[in-house]
């Protein structure tokens, strides 16, 4: 996750190792730990042995919509995604995707917060995030994903949209005026994992800017 990390441009202030374990890349900023110190700093239960500390620059909204507007590509917003696992896996998608840039509503998890990051395998660091609120996003038409009701994926124009906005696991989406994408579903399935649907949708807008 480092060294996506810093292959993403992110620069490390202070890098701690575990006594008897190896960073794969060079780094002057390294110290290394005991196994009792590095257990006594860490926040996971069983910690892989390394940790680091970076200076993160959050981009701003009017950024992050600019951002997308200039790669051609949809901005995509969590509203209200709470899950950090949730959100990390839709950071590490969104970056695979080539989606540029992604903004976070009220509610949804950090992006930033350890479990995130770790679920992005570091790919949130190669995107321009934003926390940002609605009227933030005013001017920006585009598709709320639902579980149903919304146009087939198949049918809706996703990828000339100027947002994908992704709901939350219990609520769905905290907008009723969004226009609505749906992929369809096998009969009796409610709904898919927010990060399923994420991926789909976002792999589906690269085929279409790709053809
Ligand atoms: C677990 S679902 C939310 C289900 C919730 N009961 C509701 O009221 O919508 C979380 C989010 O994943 C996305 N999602 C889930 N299934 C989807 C589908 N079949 N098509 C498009 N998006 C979907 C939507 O953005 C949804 O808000």
């Amino acid at each position: 996750m480092l060294a996506e990390a810093r292959a993403a441009g992110l620069e490390f202030e202070l890098i701690a190792v575990r006594e008897g374990d190896k960073l794969p890349f060079r780094a002057d900023s390294r110290i290394t730990l005991t196994a009792g110190a590095f257990r006594a700093a860490t926040q996971t239960v069983t910690p892989q042995g390394v940790m680091a500390i970076a200076r993160v620059r959050e981009a701003s909204p009017p950024e992050v919509i600019e951002a997308a507007r200039e790669a051609g590509w949809p901005l995509v917003v969590l509203d209200g995604v709470q899950d950090p696992g949730n959100v990390g896996a839709i950071c590490r998608t969104a970056a695979a995707a080539g989606a540029p840039a992604l903004a976070i509503l009220p509610g949804s998890a950090d992006p930033y917060g350890p479990k995130a990051v770790r679920a992005s395998a570091g790919n949130v660091f190669r995107l321009k995030v934003a926390r940002a609120r609605w009227k933030d996003l005013e001017g920006l038409d585009g598709f709320g994903a639902a579980a149903s009701s919304g146009a087939p994926l198949a049918e809706a124009p996703i990828e000339s949209a100027g947002m994908i906005v992704l709901g939350s696991e219990a609520h769905g989406l905290s907008r009723p005026d969004l226009a609505l994408v749906t992929v369809p579903l096998t009969e009796g399935i409610e709904s898919l994992n927010v990060a399923a649907a994420a991926a789909l949708i976002l792999f589906e807008i690269r085929r279409r800017l790709a053809a």
